[in-house]
């Protein structure tokens, strides 16, 4: 049962408004002020359709002959997209990677749109519904996949996987100081007997990783490293920007909200070449200045939640939204 789940969306009205507001430069206004009444025409897409929060209040904002093409790996958030989908023709659904969407929306006639959102990483719902394996406070199978149609979980994975592997991604995926001595008790433990749930492998790291971080239990970097993995969820972003610069339309925008410095950082690095692709090309080539590369994207910053929002919904509190506009340049 999904229904009893629900999902408080973060940095709602910021996060529609950088989407369909015209006529800003500054980043105070895309983050104070009230979505415009005016409806905006064109085709948007929320990647991360989750309970559809963001994707709601934008299409309060679009028009009638507006598209939404929404995406969600996890089937019961595509659930909760097809009742919308019965109330909204203008929602069109993807079960697929955001990574697809491309390739997803050329089968449907469409190469450029005027507005892209992601709201990265995992929902409320998957977290507090223990069958998904994600909480390392909640009794449930080691599961892990956003995508439960497809894919390893993490306790296939946790069997098989060759012990370095785990070792590396633990440290990578979850910066985990101790990647080397969690690993090794991993392999110990599964000399003996499976790691079959979620509680089992929390138990094993705390029993393992003595040094704990003010208020988090010892097993978060390690359940984050191993869901990013399974999920591929870098692989999936890296894949998305590659796309987004074609994608967009002059002055579309793109509004990316990040939970984790891992992703934050690809977005922000993705952000700032796009900007300023001149900075790429070596000094010493004599180039002119009508040679350089031209700006490709126009940056809005990026913005935290106020306190209030931090308070009214504490998962707000490591998001960073960060926002750009396509310029007319052609890549
Ligand atoms: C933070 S929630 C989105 C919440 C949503 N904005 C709302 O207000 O209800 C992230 C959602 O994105 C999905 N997701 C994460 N990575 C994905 C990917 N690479 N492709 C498709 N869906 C993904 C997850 O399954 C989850 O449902």
């Amino acid at each position: 049962m999904d229904t009893i789940f629900t999902h408080k969306t973060v940095l709602l009205n910021a996060t529609v408004n950088a989407l369909v507001a015209r006529d800003f430069n500054a980043k105070e206004e895309w983050v104070h002020l009230p979505v415009p009444s005016a409806k905006v025409d064109g085709v948007f897409v929320d990647g991360t359709f989750g309970r559809g929060g963001h994707s709601r209040y934008l299409l309060s904002h679009l028009s009638e002959s507006a598209k939404l093409f929404v995406f969600d790996k996890d089937p019961l958030a595509i659930q909760e997209a097809q009742r919308l989908q019965q109330q909204d023709q203008r929602v069109h659904i993807i079960h697929d990677g955001f990574s697809t969407m491309q390739e997803a929306l050329k089968e449907h006639g469409i190469e450029k749109v005027q507005g892209i959102l992601l709201d990265l990483g995992i929902s409320s719902p998957q977290i507090d519904d223990a069958s998904r394996g994600f909480s390392f406070m909640k009794e449930g199978p080691l599961d892990m996949r956003m995508d439960t149609t497809r894919g390893i979980t993490a306790q296939e994975w946790l069997e098989t996987a060759d012990i370095n592997e785990i070792k590396e991604v633990i440290k990578n995926y979850g910066e985990e100081r101790f990647a080397f001595q969690i690993a090794k008790a991993i392999e110990n433990r599964r000399k003996s007997s499976p790691l079959r749930t979620t509680l089992e492998l929390a138990e094993l790291v705390s029993a393992t990783v003595r040094t704990r971080e003010k208020g988090q239990h010892p097993a978060t970097r390690t359940f984050q490293a191993i869901r990013i993995y399974l999920n591929e969820e870098l692989e999936e972003l890296s894949r998305t920007l590659a796309s987004i610069l074609n994608l967009l339309a002059p002055e579309g925008r793109m509004a990316i909200i990040s939970f984790h410095s891992l992703e934050d950082r690809l977005v922000k690095q993705f952000i700032a070449k796009a900007v300023n692709p001149a900075a790429a090309i070596s000094r010493h080539l004599p180039l002119r200045e009508s040679e350089m590369p031209q700006a490709l994207l126009k940056s809005f910053g990026k913005i935290v939640a106020t306190k209030q929002e931090v308070e009214e919904n504490p998962r707000s509190r490591s998001a960073v939204l960060r926002v750009a506009e396509r310029t007319e340049v052609e890549q």
